[in-house]
């Protein structure tokens, strides 16, 4: 593997790989790479869990993270992100972390040497957290072939939607999408379902946040009917099979996508996730930066 753009660039083998690999790490079966590397990681957008669970990452591999703050660069002196890249390569980097508000931002990178690691693009994707997702869920089912998923919330405006549907179709799961009209995305051919016709049979319940900051006004929002329509409620809770899970990359708008009271519940695994990120993008940088442990 070279750069990780989007889960296009997987086959099925590649994300079984990683995520076995993952769970190897996971289990505290992985080395420092055995050459020295260099990292940036450039967040030209808020991040909390994919910005340090890189770092954390970077730190278990003996990885150098070069530190990186937008507002103090030369990006504020109107420096392209081709150019703030190209600069990174020149100065030894060995590969760019990046996420940026421009969906397939990437696309602009052909002259860069070194490999790039999407941390989230604009809408487009977000392949490690639909990998740590993913591994979250083959840790807890030991499969893919046949479980139900139903994804819900702010479909049209979430990467991490259109990652782990690429995904899960591709690994035989049964993917279902629950959304307001407004945010619902008519480019991806899955069926559109109401959360409380499937909750009794999902083993998968994965919410997205409301992306406030992508919205224009589209549709009127209250948080009541939201959570009503949409969201985890006590009463859906209470409807689960006894072994699904809930999923949400999170941050979480609590009492909103989620009763607040169910994100640490014994069905909900949103933390476990936020874990297995670090041993998923540890994963992803042996598999890009090391030789085969
Ligand atoms: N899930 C996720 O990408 O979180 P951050 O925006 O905090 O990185």
């Amino acid at each position: 593997m070279n750069s990780l753009l989007s889960m296009n660039d997987l086959s099925k083998d590649d994300i079984i790989r990683l995520i076995r690999r993952a769970l190897e790490m996971k289990a505290g079966n992985y080395r420092p790479l055995a050459e020295r590397k260099y990292v940036a990681n450039l967040f030209f957008e808020p991040s909390t869990r994919t910005k340090a669970s890189f770092e954390m990452a970077e730190k278990h591999l003996g990885i150098t993270s070069l530190p990186f703050d937008v507002d103090h660069s030369s990006v504020t002196k109107g420096e392209s992100l081709y150019d703030t890249c190209r600069t990174m390569e020149a100065i030894g980097c060995d590969a760019l972390v990046i996420r940026h508000g421009v969906t397939a931002y990437y696309d602009e990178m052909e002259g860069l040497g070194i490999p790039i690691i999407n941390g989230g693009d604009g809408s487009g994707s977000h392949p490690t957290q639909s990998l740590l997702d993913l591994m979250t869920i083959y840790d807890r089912f030991g499969r893919f072939e046949g479980l139900k998923v139903v994804i819900a919330g702010d479909i049209s405006h979430s990467r991490v939607a259109r990652s782990n549907q690429q995904a899960l179709a591709k690994l035989g799961a049964d993917v279902r999408f629950s959304a307001p009209e407004a945010w619902q995305d008519e480019s991806i051919e899955v069926p559109y379902v109401s959360l409380d016709d499937v909750v009794e049979d999902a083993d998968v319940i994965m919410l997205l946040r409301v992306q406030h900051e992508r919205h224009g006004n589209e549709m009127d929002f209250t948080k009541t009917a939201y959570h009503n329509g949409y969201g985890m409620t006590l009463k859906r809770y209470q409807r689960m099979k006894a072994d699904a899970i809930i999923m949400h990359p999170a941050p979480v708008n609590r009492d909103v996508e989620i009763d607040g009271r169910l994100i640490e519940a014994p069905r909900s695994v949103i933390f476990e996730q936020m874990n297995n990120g670090v041993f998923m993008r540890m994963s992803v940088l042996q598999e890009i930066l090391g030789s085969e442990q």
